[in-house]
């Protein structure tokens, strides 16, 4: 394991917290890949009936490193993304998942909760989704899920216009099960794990797969991949990402569009 990745299992919940909070928990290639690890690990192991995600810090996840994005958009990027294989298991997991999100969950930091069970918001938390603003399109099945759950027209705003959804919101439209104070969040979302690890495990990972059709949602990332990747590509998100490295608003009206 890796330091920003930390797994303590505990009565049967494996929580898994993302450390990193200097960059407010953005995810690297080789983050994405310790949970990966986890994930799947967590399949074949019969002591953890339930994974619970949490950030340390005052945000969920920033979502993918902006630095790894502008390496991958000048063409230097890692050879295997690992956040395919992070993507896949969280689609394909039988093991319930319960988030804990405080502060931002940006990128992959909201999509990732369409796949959780149970997800719960402190009261500070927001949701970002800004895939168009960074010339991108939405990914972990997103494209598919996100209007599903909340409607065309929500899920539209989100993805084109990337402000923040505020907990209560998010609670109201869906995405989450409990809104609860900020110094209660991590109380609160172990205490559901618990509770969820006490049901028969077997039960509970047969009624998960039949909610959940893993073979559609890993077509629909797959779409979206290719779609991803020539936007990483594009000279739209390579403004993008120089405009958040260089702390500045991008400006996309002299770019040509792709
Ligand atoms: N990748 C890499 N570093 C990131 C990051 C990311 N996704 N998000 C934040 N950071 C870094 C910042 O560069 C900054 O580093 P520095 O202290 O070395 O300058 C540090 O984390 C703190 O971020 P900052 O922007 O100062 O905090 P904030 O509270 O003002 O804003 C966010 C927090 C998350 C709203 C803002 O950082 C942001 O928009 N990040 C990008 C999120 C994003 O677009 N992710 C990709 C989604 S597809």
């Amino acid at each position: 394991m890796i330091p920003e990745i930390r797994t303590d299992l505990t009565g049967g919940v494996m929580t898994i917290t993302l450390v990193r909070p200097d960059k407010k928990n953005a995810l690297t290639n080789e983050m994405y890949g310790a949970l990966a690890d986890t994930i799947e690990h967590a399949q074949q192991d019969s002591n953890i009936r339930v994974l619970l995600l949490q950030g340390d810090g005052d945000s969920f996840t920033a979502g993918n490193d902006m630095g790894e994005f502008a390496a991958i958009a000048a063409g230097k990027g890692p050879g295997e993304r690992q956040v395919h294989r992070f993507l896949d298991a969280l689609a394909n997991s039988t093991v319930p998942i319960v988030a804990a999100v405080n502060g931002k969950a940006v990128g992959v930091g909201t999509t990732m909760l369409l796949h959780c069970d149970y997800v719960v918001l402190a009261q500070d938390a927001q949701l970002i989704t800004p895939f168009v603003n960074l010339a991108l399109v939405p990914e972990a099945a997103s494209s598919f899920l996100l209007p599903l759950r909340i409607g065309h027209v929500r899920a539209f705003e989100m993805f084109a216009l990337g402000e923040p959804l505020d907990a209560q919101t998010a609670l109201a439209w869906g995405i989450a099960n409990k809104v609860c104070a900020n110094d209660q969040l991590r109380a609160d979302a172990r205490r559901m794990a618990e509770k969820i690890a006490a049901r028969p495990a077997g039960s509970l990972s047969a009624m998960k797969q039949l909610m959940r059709d893993a073979e559609k949602l890993v077509s629909q990332m797959n779409s979206e991949r290719v779609h991803f990747e020539k936007r990483l590509a594009s000279a739209e998100a390579r403004e993008a990402f120089s405009a958040f490295a260089e702390k500045r608003k991008p400006d996309f009206s002299k770019v040509a569009q792709q």
